[in-house]
């Protein structure tokens, strides 16, 4: 464990709360809740963790959040994730949850916020780290379902900052949600989305010009487009990139092919994130030390990268002059 790396100040602001179950969690409430899983153990699980794209991983992501049933279990996957947190200096974080993967196994909406937001505030208090939760839409899902989700977070919309987009990128374009994120803007919500992860980077224009979006997920195959870099560029438009989700959803094949140093070097706003920590083999450290071993990222870059998570953070602007 790199030392340095590790005790930098960090926001984390790509991190999908189911993505954070570990193996050993996920038997453990598969236990406390009497569901049989479709894997014998934690290694036999952890094998299983070999994906060819985004749609392999997805399949089993699903399949796997379907231990989480009760608002203690809600609690206790967040406030794991908060654990890690502290012990990796990660100060300031704006995880995600996905409403619809839980409302359509029937578990009601309040339950899945009211475990989640409850770790968070505990996480304040605790360690001081602050937070603000974001709501995603499923966009394999239908514009009727989103909609239905967004109504379902109205009584809730003190605990959530903002809502985001994600699942699977292929065939379900932004403009699928174009009315969705417009009544989200309406009611005072922040909006985010995954865009040019697997997709085009006309995605990412289109979460940019269609959904007016605050802040890019993923946005590694804007590269393909030098206006578009330039745009990222000199609006200041932040990506929230992924390194080990992206190898390990062969996005790039090997972590020496990433281009997120570049994109900084370019002045694209691009930030760390670990997306799925418990699939991916890594927290934000982890990612950190992926950069380090696999592009020779300096410690001016990591300090760089850091700076970038604090300053495009959705955080307070008080909370925000005392991160940077
Ligand atoms: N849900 C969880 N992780 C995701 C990712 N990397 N892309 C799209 N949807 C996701
Ligand atoms: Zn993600």
């Amino acid at each position: 464990m790199d030392q340095f790396l590790n005790a930098l100040p960090k926001a984390e602001l790509h991190l999908h709360l189911e993505g954070s179950l570990e193996p050993e969690l996920m038997f453990a409430l598969a236990e406390r809740n009497g569901i049989a899983l479709a894997y014998d153990s934690v290694d036999e699980l952890r094998q299983a963790y070999d994906f060819g794209n985004l749609q392999d991983f997805l399949d089993l992501y699903y399949q796997g959040a379907a231990v989480l049933q009760t608002e203690q279990d809600f609690y206790d996957l967040t406030w794991a994730y908060i654990e890690r947190c502290q012990a990796q200096n990660v100060i300031h974080i704006e995880p995600f949850f996905d409403p619809q993967t839980h409302t359509a196994r029937g578990i009601a909406f309040e339950t899945v916020i009211n475990g989640i937001s409850r770790a968070l505030k505990d996480a304040e208090s605790q360690h001081g780290i602050s937070t603000g939760l974001i709501m995603c839409f499923l966009r394999h899902l239908s514009e009727a379902e989103a909609f239905e989700t967004l109504q379902q977070a109205t009584p809730f919309l003190d605990n959530i900052i903002g809502i985001g987009l994600d699942s699977s990128e292929q065939d379900n374009p932004p403009a699928k949600f174009t009315r969705v994120f417009a009544k989200a803007r309406e009611l005072g919500l922040l909006t985010v989305a995954h865009a040019g992860e697997e997709g085009p980077a006309q995605n990412v224009i289109d979460a940019l010009d269609i959904l007016k979006v605050d802040r890019i997920d993923h946005g590694v195959r804007a590269a393909d487009d030098t206006a578009l870099m330039e745009r990222l560029a000199h609006e200041n438009i932040a990506l929230t990139v992924c390194p080990l989700s992206n190898t390990r959803l062969r996005v790039f094949d090997d972590m020496s092919q990433h281009n997120i140093l570049q994109m900084l070097e370019q002045g694209v706003k691009v930030t760390v994130n670990s997306d799925d920590p418990a699939y991916f083999g890594g927290y934000l450290t982890e990612n950190f030390l992926a950069l380090e071993k696999g592009l020779g990222m300096t410690h001016e870059q990591a300090i760089q990268l850091a700076r970038n998570s604090f300053q495009y953070s959705f955080a307070k602007p008080e909370r925000k002059a005392a991160l940077l």
